[in-house]
């Protein structure tokens, strides 16, 4: 049998990870899973019930009463929240805030291993997320850790928003990304942090294609 290739990338809000993997991923034949979906989903169910997603035992509660799955369709991913597709409103930034603090809480994460476990054992995957080199896949065959500047990552960032019609201040970008970076980075559990054996790929001076064209070398160096 064919060996199943998992590849890993990690690395801070607004790196570039999603549109970088979603194209590698497209490009290689490979699904691309997005594993900040998942909390992000888990932080929408618990703002809708009026719970604060920094309160670990409120939240913990609520995961014997939700089911989250994802499912791919034309390559695309959804994420479906107890059988609803919520895979726009989990892109607010109330929903990115929400997601950071819930991915603090170990029983989020234990909830959500086997399930990014299972797609990656099944399918040649890239999964993005913080902890998949490090925590979810430390077997996966390419490691690779995703950076840039805070002010590129927020400008980034910014311009996807306005893009999408949301009226957001840059200010309030940088502010709320440096505050996520160090949530994630400073949680107990699964920080945000390369693998030990993760290729550190610094986006700041790339474009998204050469940032694109980069992480298919890394894959392919890594698994020739
Ligand atoms: O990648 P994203 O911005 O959609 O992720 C939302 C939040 O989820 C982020 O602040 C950190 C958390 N997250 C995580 O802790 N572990 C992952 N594998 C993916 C995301």
């Amino acid at each position: 049998m064919k060996e199943i290739i998992n590849v890993a990338i990690d690395g801070p809000a607004g790196a570039g990870k999603s549109t970088v993997a979603r194209a590698a991923a497209k490009a290689l034949g490979y699904i691309y899973v997005d594993t900040g979906a998942l909390y992000r989903a888990v932080g929408l169910n618990a703002l809708r019930a009026g719970i604060q997603t920094d309160d670990a035992d409120a939240v913990t509660a609520t995961l014997g009463s939700i089911r989250v799955e994802l499912k791919f369709e034309n390559g695309e991913q959804l994420v479906l929240l107890n059988g609803e597709n919520v895979s726009s409103e989990i892109r607010t930034p109330d929903a990115s805030m929400a997601a950071s603090n819930v991915s603090a809480i170990p029983a989020v994460r234990a909830f959500l291993f086997d399930l990014q476990r299972n797609i990656a054992a099944e399918n040649d995957c890239i999964m993005d997320g913080r902890d998949i080199g490090t925590v979810v896949l430390p077997d996966a065959q390419v490691k690779i850790f995703l950076t840039a500047s805070p002010e590129i990552r927020a400008k980034r960032r910014y311009d996807e928003l306005i893009e999408k019609g949301q009226q957001v201040d840059f200010k309030d970008v940088l502010d709320d990304l440096i505050k996520r970076d160090y949530n994630d980075s400073h949680r107990e559990v699964a920080p945000l942090r390369p693998a030990d054996d993760g290729v550190i790929v610094d986006t700041s001076e790339l474009t998204l294609e050469e940032s694109i064209n980069k992480v298919i070398e890394v894959i392919g160096e890594k698994t020739a």
